[in-house]
């Protein structure tokens, strides 16, 4: 007799994507803002959209199923789910959902090879590293709207930190602000250095202007491996250890600690293993990392391992939204 729950479980994993992708559809047709906008019976959507009726009837079935779209008297209506894939959508996730539907999918075509020689999906699949193809302008502010998309952890860190008694944060490789900006939001008295590729100083600049005004903080550029700024009591480091190797995060972290003074932290955000293995999240993660920049996530005893070797040591962890964690440490 076959197993008929391990063929459903088999079904159940690879037919996951097409979810993905479906996701996608929907926000590269635009039908959360068609909706939105008051269009919302499937005629009306495939002509927004500009789409073959009948397929369009499909995708949004689909869509209905899988609690995007919620069918009504008169056609559909947004559910929370739907809501944040509205492109103007306080907290919209719909630059995430198309990265991951164009580049990130493309990059996972190439899982095999990426699996078989440990470089990672992204440069099979595109010929360039992801670091390379970001240096774009659009590219990159697109993605770092997508990073900004699985932000829904910062405000977290302010609950388990407590900034209170430090003078200056530094976000290094802080992209476009929004954590430096959560952070300096809640502490008035606190001012920010943000440091990252000249090409974010832009979008970091307008970001934190918008989000605390001036005054309070600057956006320096420069190169991680080649020195951080001093000057800061509190150092930021989120999901960047993520995209490199240990030699890299070695270099990083000994900048890290030359400028980190006595009673100076630093707050590292990332995704951790777990020993056990018992949620699939972080695994996840970690094999995406291998398609996209070509980092990892890492276990507990590697962020020690990377720490001590820099003359940091791990003081504390706590547990954060979206399985993310927040490392504190300090000087050995
Ligand atoms: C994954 S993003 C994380 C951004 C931000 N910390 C966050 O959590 O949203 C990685 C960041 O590292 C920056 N970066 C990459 N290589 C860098 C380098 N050599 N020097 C400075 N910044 C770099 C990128 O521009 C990007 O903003």
């Amino acid at each position: 007799m076959p197993d008929q729950k391990a063929a459903r479980r088999v079904v159940d994993i690879i037919t996951g994507t097409w979810q993905a992708q479906a996701l996608y559809a929907a926000v590269a047709l635009r039908i959360p803002d068609h909706v939105a906008a008051g269009h919302t019976t499937d005629e009306a959507l495939a002509e927004r959209a500009r789409s073959d009726p009948d397929g369009l009837r499909r995708l949004t079935r689909l869509l209905t199923a899988m609690d995007v779209l919620e069918a009504t008297d008169t056609g559909y209506r947004l559910t929370a789910t739907g809501e944040l894939l509205r492109s103007d959508a306080p907290h919209s996730m719909s630059d995430m959902v198309r990265i991951y539907g164009e580049e990130f999918h493309r990059a996972w075509g190439a899982v095999v090879p990426a699996v078989r020689t440990g470089t990672s999906g992204f440069q099979h699949a595109f010929g360039m590293t992801l670091h390379t193809y970001l240096r774009d302008p659009g590219a990159g502010a697109r993605f770092q709207r997508a990073m900004n998309a699985g932000n829904v952890f910062f405000p977290d860190v302010l609950d388990v930190f407590d900034f209170g008694g430090h003078h200056t944060a530094v976000d290094v490789a802080g992209g476009s602000g929004a954590f430096l900006a959560t952070v300096l939001a809640r502490h008035p008295r606190l001012h920010g250095i943000l440091f990252d590729q000249p090409h974010m100083v832009p979008v970091a600049t307008a970001h934190l202007d918008a989000a605390i005004g001036s005054g309070r903080h600057e956006v320096r550029s420069g190169d991680i491996f080649e020195g951080v700024p001093a000057g800061g009591d509190v150092y930021l480091l989120s999901r960047v250890l993520q995209d490199w190797d240990d030699d890299r995060c070695a270099t990083l972290l000994s900048h890290i600690r030359a400028v980190l003074p006595a009673n100076g932290r630093l707050l590292i955000l990332e995704r951790v293993v777990p020993d056990h293995g018992e949620t699939l999240l972080p695994l996840l993660y970690d094999l995406h990392l291998l398609m996209a920049a070509g980092g990892r996530e890492r276990d507990l005893a590697g962020y020690r391992d990377l720490l001590s070797a820099a003359g940091l040591r791990l003081e504390s962890v706590h547990g954060l939204a979206l399985e993310t964690s927040l490392l504190v440490a300090a000087a050995a």
